[in-house]
């Protein structure tokens, strides 16, 4: 049995709280320096409509790199994975997020990963539409979909601020480039990206999208496959071997649940077949994920026994 009363719930929250203290907003992104370090909640989305939280759970926040899994998704959906699978691969890298280091040894350039970087920015390439604001609809118009909430948009001072300071996503979309990956202008890949990772929620909307995972790309609420049950897959085991980065086998160890972080501080969470769980934290460790976010979990997953393995 899971937690099934927000008063448990805010019992854990206050307990990881006091790790927000040892951690740091990330501010290479301007916008995100803004950030409450000590902000910390959580939403558990239960496939029957019912909704678990604690915390400021309305507060929105910008996906960043759980954008990665989404846009995956979806060009999964328009592509099929052979063709998504040519151009990135499906290994860990054991490096930062933003690393350069392993593509330069890659014969074709093909990023290791879609989780990294270098891989989501291919991923994001092969998004369809006749223009960049187009592709982005079509990405919003997916994430309205997973969320039955047809108000999500994007933070346009986030995306701006990080299309500022993109130097080195234009580095390795540069690199990318030369090398035959992608074949559009990089500023508009650039904007393109910047407003994905930009794209604003809370945490209730987050752990409904983790329950579309969860339950094999369905939502029960609707009766909607909104992901076919085999790219939900697909996505989820991204999200075990690379959703925390550098950090995926510690948190395997810990923690045992499919999760994907972002440098704002938000954690997705799907527990398979059974429920989605939407974290906000914005202090992070050294490595970009949400330091009491991950206490968090840990301390749920030592509890109701959530590791899969
Ligand atoms: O590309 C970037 O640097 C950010 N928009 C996203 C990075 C991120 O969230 C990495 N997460 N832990």
């Amino acid at each position: 049995m899971f937690c099934e009363s927000s008063k448990e719930l805010a019992h854990f929250v206050s307990e990881a709280r006091a790790f927000t203290n040892q951690g740091k907003v990330a501010d290479y992104i301007p916008a995100l320096g803004k950030a409450n370090p000590h902000d910390l909640s959580i939403a558990i989305k239960y496939p029957d409509g019912r909704y678990v939280s604690a915390g400021d759970v309305k507060k929105k926040f910008t996906l960043q790199s759980i954008s990665k899994v989404i846009s995956l998704a979806l060009v999964l959906s328009d592509h099929g994975p052979d063709y998504v699978f040519d151009k990135v691969g499906m290994e860990p890298t054991g490096d930062p997020f933003n690393s350069i280091a392993k593509l330069e040894n890659m014969v074709p350039a093909k990023p290791l990963n879609p989780m990294i970087n270098a891989g989501a920015l291919v991923v994001t390439h092969m998004i369809e539409g006749k223009s960049v604001d187009a592709r982005f609809q079509r990405l919003l118009a997916f994430i309205h979909d997973l969320t039955n909430d047809y108000t999500i948009d994007y933070c346009e001072q986030t995306a701006q601020s990080e299309y500022e300071t993109a130097d080195l996503n234009r580095a390795l979309s540069y690199f990318l480039k030369q090398h035959g990956q992608i074949d559009e202008p990089v500023e508009h890949l650039i904007q393109l990206y910047t407003k994905q990772c930009a794209i604003e929620m809370n945490c209730l909307q987050l752990a409904r999208i983790a329950m579309v995972f969860a339950q094999d790309g369905k939502d029960h609420e609707t009766g909607k496959q909104i992901i076919s049950k085999d790219i939900a897959r697909i996505c989820k085991t991204f999200m075990v071997t690379c959703g925390m980065y550098n950090a995926s086998g510690e948190f395997a160890i810990k923690i045992g649940i499919p999760a994907k972080s972002g440098v704002s501080g938000g954690i997705m969470g799907a527990v398979p077949g059974k429920f989605g769980i939407g974290i906000f934290g914005p202090a992070l460790d050294d490595k970009g994920n949400s330091i009491a976010g991950l206490k968090l979990l840990e301390l749920l997953s030592k509890n109701y026994s959530l590791s899969m393995f």
